[in-house]
């Protein structure tokens, strides 16, 4: 086990790529924490009182914005919430100007997710509140992998050596790409598995088996994790239909019998059901996909106190 950090290297959570290894095991152990804090029958700590959270979403969001939210209140944080489909972005502002007001309203924190890659980055350059990335079009989703990793170890122990397939669209996930950065800097193995349409070119450049082929992928790996088609960033079509994904990528019972193992199956959501997982996987004794849920707020109460105490 890697010695115990007690302060993050940086002051903003953009992306994995910018955590050290350190960062990450200080995150997961201030996550053991507050996992247990969110199983007490009081499950609020102060941690945050005084602390103002506002979260910006400029893209849908279902999880990642209510765990952050429940997240902030179980710290007993002072939170906000806006959502561009409802605001004045509408009628033209800029993502500076609507930033810029908010924080005049002495906002400490903000938490965003945003189509454009990098637009997190470029508020961090800008204002003065901690910034965390809560995806940022097909570019990063950084807590996502925190609590997909975290899980993984819940259920496997140390990642060291671990093999994990992500399969899907991987040319459109900014869960990929994080998962990638947080499972190589853990030290497992990783294999990305899908049409070659969906895979980006020279994506082995980053360290990772390419496979194109499901079932030797299962047969490979000690947890998949699935990715949802993401049909709203395809701007072609990348395979003949959705039966044919189905059939040939899609994880399913048969599939998962086949290999004689009992892998761990994942999935971040929102699922297609019957797409690239089948109800029968996803719901089965192998899947993950509640205790993920459930870990995401653990993990990102964890972020929000060390990111707060790096102020
Ligand atoms: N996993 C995930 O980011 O889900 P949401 O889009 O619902 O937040």
């Amino acid at each position: 086990m890697a010695a115990v950090t007690q302060h993050l290297s940086t002051r903003h959570l953009l992306g994995i790529k910018d955590l050290t290894a350190e960062d990450i095991h200080l995150i997961f152990h201030t996550s053991d924490n507050f996992k247990e804090v969110i199983n007490r029958p009081i499950r609020k700590v102060p941690s945050l009182r005084d602390v103002t959270i506002a979260n910006l979403f400029f893209e849908n969001s279902t999880r990642t914005r209510i765990s952050f939210e429940l997240a902030e209140k179980r710290l007993s944080a002072d939170v906000v919430n806006f959502s561009a489909s409802s605001s004045s972005v509408k009628k033209g502002e800029t993502l500076l100007d609507t930033v810029n007001n908010i924080l005049s309203m002495k906002v400490d924190m903000v938490v965003m997710r945003h189509p454009a890659p990098c637009a997190p980055k470029f508020l961090s350059e800008h204002i003065d509140a901690n910034i965390i990335n809560a995806g940022d079009g097909t570019h990063e989703h950084p807590t996502q992998a925190l609590l997909d990793a975290f899980s993984m170890q819940e259920k496997v122990g140390r990642l060291t050596g671990k093999k994990v397939a992500i399969f899907g669209d991987i040319l459109h996930s900014r869960v990929a790409l994080s998962n990638i950065f947080c499972l190589q800097k853990l030290g497992a193995e990783v294999t990305v598995c899908g049409p070659p349409t969906l895979i980006p070119k020279h994506i082995e450049r980053l360290g990772v088996h390419v496979s194109y082929n499901r079932d030797e992928t299962l047969a490979w790996c000690d947890i998949a994790n699935i990715l949802r088609i993401q049909l709203e960033r395809q701007d072609i079509k990348y395979f003949p239909s959705l039966r044919e994904y189905a059939q040939y990528f899609g994880v399913d019972r048969r599939a998962l019998d086949r290999t004689g193992k009992e892998l761990v199956v994942m999935h971040p959501g929102p699922i297609n059901r019957g797409v690239e997982i089948s109800s029968d996987v996803a719901d089965s004794e192998h899947s993950i996909i509640l205790q993920q849920v459930e870990n995401g707020v653990a993990v990102r109460m964890a972020i929000l106190y060390l990111l707060a105490a790096r102020t």
